[in-house]
């Protein structure tokens, strides 16, 4: 495809951080809007231009997308966790529906073209086996981060679909990899390796019984390159490895790995949380060529280094 001028917000993040190296290297013109919360500086790589912003401020937006003609916008700024919600309601609406709301104006009043929105699996409804969902499955989400983003998917698609622009809505289940920022509600392994390498036992929530789809950064960053890329397709996809996992069977494999003598804790189990997510990829597979190639027991073995090596530096 021709190279597109593309705005990413909350590129200095998790996944932003993998995905504009890629938009990068596949010759697109690269702005991210980040207001330094949770991503940092030095995640966005040479040759992206960084306006630090928050992705609630209307006027910032809209001045980035026309003075740098944006034609394509990823919008992955958000308030990422599931439990902290729970309390963090109305700051997790704030930032989520409102940030998407500024994302969109953005979009409609520069016409942009196409318009790729960071959803969640959070979006459904819990489901009574470990049976992978597909995207018609019910979306009565059930913490205030699944409302936040099904609310968004909504708003994307009632407003994009009178303008016309193209719009996908990805939806991740748990993604993990290097450069995740470390804090008590983000991301159970980024949390596991760090207790353990701290010598410290991970508290397993609940019974650990909970399954989940674990899927590598490198996939997720694919996908949303491919979403980005994509001509003439609109909708919304899952984004998963398609492969259950139970949390136990996480904990585990990590602590087998680094350090099999620390127990592990349990405690009572999250409000929010629904007990099985798997997600079914067949339509992401058809739709954007999306084929997850990550192995959960060979990457953590990166993700462990990177945290190491993180720790030796200073950081987390
Ligand atoms: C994660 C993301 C969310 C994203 C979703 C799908 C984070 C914080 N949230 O949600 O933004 O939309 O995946 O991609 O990354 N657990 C423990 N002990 C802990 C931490 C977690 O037992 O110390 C358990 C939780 O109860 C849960 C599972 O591990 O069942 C996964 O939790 P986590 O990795 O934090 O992600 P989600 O909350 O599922």
């Amino acid at each position: 495809m021709s190279a597109k001028r593309i705005l990413v917000t909350g590129g200095a993040g998790f996944i932003g951080s993998h995905v504009c190296p890629i938009l990068l290297d596949h010759g697109h013109e690269v702005t991210v809007v980040d207001n330094l919360s949770i991503g940092s500086r030095e995640r966005v790589p040479a040759g992206a231009e960084l306006v630090v912003a928050d992705v609630r401020d209307r006027d910032a937006l809209l001045r980035v997308a026309r003075e740098r003609r944006i034609e394509r916008i990823c919008h992955l700024a958000a308030r990422v966790s599931i439990r902290a919600s729970t309390d963090g309601f109305h700051e997790d609406a704030d930032v989520n529906i409102l940030g998407t709301l500024s994302a969109l104006e953005a979009a409609v009043r520069t016409g942009v073209e196409k318009f790729v929105f960071a959803s969640s699996m959070a979006v459904y409804a819990d489901s009574p086996t470990p049976e992978p969902v597909a995207e018609d499955y019910s979306t009565a989400a059930i913490s205030p981060y699944g409302i936040s983003k099904r609310t968004s998917e909504l708003f994307i698609e009632n407003i994009l679909g009178r303008t016309g622009a193209e719009r996908i809505s990805l939806r991740f289940f748990n993604t993990y990899g290097p450069n995740q920022t470390y804090t008590p509600y983000v991301g159970v392994i980024t949390i596991f390796v760090n207790k353990l390498l701290a010598g410290e036992s991970p508290t397993i929530f609940g019974d650990g019984g909970q399954i989940r789809d674990f899927v590598s950064v490198y996939d997720i960053a694919a996908g949303v390159t491919a979403a980005l890329e994509n001509e003439g397709t609109s909708g919304v996809f899952n984004l998963g490895s398609g492969r259950p996992r139970s949390v136990n069977q996480v904990a585990e494999l990590l602590q087998a790995k680094i350090a099999p003598t620390i127990p592990l804790a349990y405690a009572e189990a999250r409000a929010g949380e629904i007990q099985n997510s798997v997600a079914n990829i067949s339509a992401a597979r058809a739709a954007l060529g999306f084929e997850p190639h990550g192995n959960l027991d060979d990457l953590v073995d990166e993700v462990i280094d990177a945290i190491r090596s993180s720790r030796a530096a200073g950081g987390a």
